[in-house]
């Protein structure tokens, strides 16, 4: 099969959270399963400093919109592991500091932005090669489907092509003013209710979702909660009308980069047999913390984050004081929401002998926390999958989790009676339910058999992407069989 994927962001080019390691890793697990996998991606000013001089693949490919047209260059990012790249080039809407808007905000024209990136695609391919299946993620590409199914319809190459949305967070929508439509030239029909309108806005998500062919997301759990009030953002009606075609596919990890047997970016190697290892990137993380007067035997809790409210730092805020009154050292790296970052600095300097942080996005760093700390958290409110709890049981960083989403499907409560479990979690999100799971950690932190064993379950655990791109081109064929078929 041949599978294109369009996403807004990937590893190694241009990243803000765990789409980008995703889109890094699945294509070239797709190639090895026989497939022939390209992806492309916008070109920003970031990736422009990446690539060099570009070297073109297509100098012009026109996208039309209501009042003029504009041009997108597709740029050839060469093959790396199997798997072609191109960057769609268009200066005036991609060279800029940020991928989506400053500090965590939006740009204004975001919606021409990413409905150019999607149509620049979909015209690029009808040259340099049209797929069996667009494989699109998220609202940035959401469009694509939606132009297959309207504007595209009548083509004789591009209306053969299935389409499969992965839903990566529901929350994050793409929802701009109803004369949106027109922008795109899209006709007034497809601005209803069942179709890409919510609450009189024209929704891309909504639109993705609607009009591709297979939809999945990424664990089992989070397929059930978008389907719920609680935690479908509105959109809970449409994804559960699609229920029939849409499946939960946990994301794999990739082990290239994130393991600690192999990782250079951490002071020491460590695996499962012989954990000595893991004292020094312990000390080295608190001197890169300057916690370097924490005692041996308080334990280090870690945290790696986008700062946003989804990730459950009011419940960190909330016990503030009574976190301080455990024996517990907080070495804390992430940037986002001003009020999250400003919570996060003002407990460091009231406690500065037992909290550090660092407001940056640093990917040495996170490494450095996954294998320095002894417990990772992450009480965030809801999360689709949820990566780093996963990279923190290859690092025997015991991870302490709300059981939602992907975190829920990664995580097995430790049970000292037979010792078996991963971590430790809480079901309601409350911040008497986190501090309970914290304590449970802690208290365990202190019998030093217990915690090996426990630190050696997760450390076998294999959260590997071989498994997902199986079922990821199990999707595909789903597709391709579907593709127009009515529901
Ligand atoms: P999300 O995609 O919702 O942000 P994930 O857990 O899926 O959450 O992925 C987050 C990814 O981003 C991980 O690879 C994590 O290491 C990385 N990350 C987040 N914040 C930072 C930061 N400040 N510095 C370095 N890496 C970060
Ligand atoms: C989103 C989700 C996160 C998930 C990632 C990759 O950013 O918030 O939970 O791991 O996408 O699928």
């Amino acid at each position: 099969m041949r599978i294109v994927f369009a996403a807004s962001e990937c590893v190694p080019f241009a990243k803000t959270g765990g789409l980008a390691d995703v889109a890094g890793a699945l294509p070239a697990k797709v190639v090895r399963l026989g497939h022939k996998v390209t992806v492309y991606l916008p070109l920003y000013s970031r990736v422009r400093s990446l690539l060099g001089e570009p070297s073109y693949a297509l100098r012009s490919v026109t996208v039309p919109f209501r009042y003029y047209n504009r041009f997108a260059g597709i740029v050839d990012g060469g093959i790396r592991a199997g798997v072609q790249y191109y960057f769609v080039e268009c200066p005036e809407l991609f060279d800029r500091p940020e991928l989506y808007g400053p500090a965590g905000g939006d740009y204004p024209d975001n919606a021409e932005r990413f409905a150019f990136f999607c149509r620049a695609v979909l015209e690029a391919t009808k040259i340099l090669g049209v797929p069996d299946v667009f494989h699109v993620h998220d609202w940035q590409t959401g469009m694509i489907p939606v132009y297959l199914k309207t504007v595209y319809s009548a083509d004789p190459v591009l209306s053969h092509a299935a389409s499969v949305i992965t839903i990566h967070n529901i929350a994050y929508q793409g929802a701009f003013p109803p004369v949106t439509t027109e922008d795109l030239l899209l006709p007034w029909e497809v601005f209803t209710m069942d179709r890409v309108e919510q609450f009189d806005c024209f929704n891309f998500l909504k639109g993705g979702s609607v009009f591709a062919d297979m939809l999945t997301t990424v664990s089992r759990k989070y397929a059930e909660e978008i389907q719920t009030p609680e935690f479908g953002w509105g959109l809970e009606g449409v994804v559960s009308g699609r229920a029939a075609r849409l499946r939960g596919i946990l994301n794999g990890v990739d082990y290239d980069q994130w393991n600690p047997a192999t990782d250079r970016l951490i002071a020491a190697n460590y695996t499962p047999q012989d954990l000595t290892g893991k004292r020094a990137c312990r000390r080295d993380l608190l001197t890169a913390f300057g916690l370097d007067q924490v005692a041996d035997t308080t334990p280090v809790i870690g945290i790696v984050s986008r700062l946003a409210s989804q990730k459950g730092f009011d419940l960190v805020s909330h016990l503030g004081e009574e976190l301080i009154a455990r024996d517990a050292a907080f070495a804390v790296l992430g940037t986002g929401e001003p009020a999250i970052e400003g919570f996060f600095r003002s407990w460091a300097e009231r406690y500065p002998d037992r909290v550090s942080v660092r407001i940056r996005y640093d990917d040495a760093l996170a490494h450095k926390i996954e294998a320095g700390a002894d417990i990772f958290l992450m009480p965030s409110r809801y999360e689709p999958c949820g990566l780093n709890q996963i990279y923190s049981l290859k690092y025997g960083t015991v991870p302490v989790v709300h059981a939602t989403g992907g975190l829920d499907d990664t995580i097995d409560e430790w049970n000292p009676s037979n010792r078996t479990g991963s971590g430790f979690k809480f079901a309601v999100y409350d911040p008497a339910a986190l501090l309970g799971a914290i304590d449970r950690s802690l208290a365990t932190f202190k019998n030093k058999i217990a915690w090996q064993i426990l630190m050696r379950n997760g450390m076998e655990h294999n959260f590997s992407w071989e498994t997902a791109a199986a079922e990821y081109v199990k999707v595909y064929e789903e597709a391709v069989e579907l593709a127009g078929t009515p529901e």
